[in-house]
């Protein structure tokens, strides 16, 4: 691998091979998602607890201070939306360029697998792969399934992350389900789990995050049940046990309830 791309990769996958990444792109298809209405009130507290940001343009310019930053994922993919028909229909929107004049350490994009727009974005995926790796740039799939959530199976997860690292994504974000080791270990790239809609419990958040890192996750990109919850950095302090000191679903309960009463 050239010094470029191992070094991008070594910014967001910390010394002990995890990552914990908080993603704020919602925006980029859903607008003003609640709690993400001003992103900078959202981002900033929790700034020091992330290894990395996922992240569109307009926020990344407008909401974070680039003397104080985090390795950033540039977010790429888009052009559809909620009240769209088809979220699946999405182009790629930002250039190389532009993720370069950022100082980018990787971009992401969106494919969706199994949808009518399947393989429009996987090859999207695939040119984003070849200018990416021009210039030693990591690109990360995410596994989209639009509204279809029902397809959040292992089979249909394995499916289109080997997918997306055969065609040359260096990480690969898709969703926890039961029996991940055959989504994390289905394919030759690191595997991050996305957080999907928000859980009732903290404790479920912790119980799934442990059970994906078991089964061999190197961590997450979790967003709405971290700055959803009401208690957005004892949330983010809780999974960072997890994800980088081994810490037990009830441990990190535990560390959450202690932050959120104070320390
Ligand atoms: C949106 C994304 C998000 O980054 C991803 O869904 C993770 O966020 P959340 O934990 O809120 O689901 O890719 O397209």
């Amino acid at each position: 691998m050239d010094w470029g791309m191992a070094n991008r990769l070594s910014q967001l996958i910390q010394k002990d091979g995890h990552v914990l990444i908080l993603p704020v792109d919602h925006g980029y298809f859903q607008g003003p998602t609640r709690e993400l209405e001003v992103p900078r009130r959202t981002i900033e507290p929790l700034l020091a607890y992330a290894d990395g940001l996922f992240i569109t343009r307009g926020v990344l310019r407008s909401s974070v201070d680039p003397d104080n930053s985090k390795p950033v994922i540039l977010r790429v993919s888009g052009g559809t939306s909620m009240v769209g028909s088809d979220l699946a229909n999405e182009g790629i929107t930002t250039s190389l360029e532009e993720a370069i004049r950022l100082n980018v350490a990787a971009i992401g994009i969106s494919v969706f697998v199994g949808s009518d727009y399947e393989k429009q974005s996987l090859l999207n995926l695939s040119l984003l792969v070849n200018e990416g790796e021009r210039y030693g740039i990591p690109v990360m799939a995410v596994t989209a399934v639009g509204r279809e959530l029902e397809k959040r199976d292992a089979r249909y997860l394995a499916l289109a992350s080997r997918i997306a690292a055969e065609l040359g994504a260096r990480v690969v974000k898709t969703y926890w389900c039961e029996e991940f080791e055959t989504v994390a270990t289905g394919g030759p790239v690191p595997v991050i789990m996305a957080g999907g809609p928000k859980v009732d419990t903290e404790r479920e958040m912790f119980d799934f995050v442990y059970d994906g890192m078991q089964r061999g996750a190197i961590g997450v990109n979790l967003g709405r049940n971290v700055w959803q919850n009401p208690h957005p950095v004892p949330a983010i302090k809780a999974l960072r046990a997890i994800i980088h000191n081994g810490a037990t679903p009830e441990e990190a309960e535990a560390l959450f309830n202690s932050e959120k009463n104070g320390g």
